[in-house]
């Protein structure tokens, strides 16, 4: 894994964003794999900044987002279709048939995620997968426990989840307790993956990804076996793990 030290969130953002739109530019047909939360924010607010500074097309992109909460419509505010939707879909020119996220509405939600993961690979997979981490060392909504062998599939989210995702639904809604997380293996066939991480609550989960062993109870270890991982962190995040290590672009 390629390790790129940066200062702090605005710099890993813009780096970040300078590869994405870097590797849009230079390919005729993209397919990009998205994630939500709070720490993927700068990097579409860059993103953006590029489209009207720039005028970078996304007419030739495909999207693919991680996963979904179980029981919110893109009409929620608090989905993560509405997420992608707010905080970039909207602001590219990116044609919405052409964004792919998990149905966290499907009546029979297995059968939403064979056709997910059916989709993803029709479409032949994802070229560059944009990743953050969990505080628990999740990737996507991977639960520690998760097979690495695991595709697309159903997951019931962990007390520490759930605590450290509160903060995003308002007391009068209720805040769902299941997802739909494409799996390890699914994460693990995109041909490039770019992991971001920002910040001291993310300290433990980056030294047990660069430091600890690879095992299924800290999901983003299995990045380990992919050839084509950059983690793009900033200091408070890699903190622990950069005390042990050398092999790092210390920019
Ligand atoms: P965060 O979430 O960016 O909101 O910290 C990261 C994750 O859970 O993967």
């Amino acid at each position: 894994m390629k390790i790129v030290a940066v200062a702090d969130y605005e710099e890993m953002s813009k780096v970040a964003a300078a590869y994405i739109v870097s590797t849009i530019r230079s390919s005729s047909s993209f397919s990009l794999g998205l994630a939500t939360g709070g720490t993927p924010l700068g990097v579409y607010q860059q993103l953006i900044k590029n489209y009207q500074t720039q005028q970078t097309s996304y007419a030739h992109v495909q999207t693919f987002n991680l996963d979904e909460y179980v029981g919110l419509s893109p009409q929620d505010d608090e989905s993560y279709h509405a997420y992608m939707n707010h905080h970039l879909f909207q602001a590219i020119n990116i044609p919405p048939e052409q964004t792919h996220v998990p149905n966290g509405m499907a009546v029979n939600l297995e059968e939403e995620c064979v056709r997910y993961e059916n989709h993803l690979q029709e479409r032949g997979g994802v070229d560059l997968q944009l990743l953050g981490i969990g505080q628990n060392g999740h990737i996507g909504f991977n639960e520690p426990g998760t097979s690495f062998a695991s595709r697309t599939h159903v997951v019931k989210l962990t007390p520490s989840t759930l605590a450290a995702n509160a903060r995003y639904f308002p007391p009068s809604k209720k805040q769902p307790t299941h997802a739909l997380t494409m799996g390890i293996a699914t994460i693990l066939q995109s041909k490039e993956i770019i992991l971001l991480a920002s910040g001291e609550k993310k300290q433990q989960a980056m030294n047990q990804l660069l430091n600890g062993h690879m095992s299924e109870s800290v999901p983003a270890t299995a990045l380990r076996m992919h050839g084509a991982v950059t983690i793009v962190a900033d200091r408070k995040a890699l903190q622990l793990a950069l005390a042990q290590r050398e092999d790092y672009d210390d920019r």
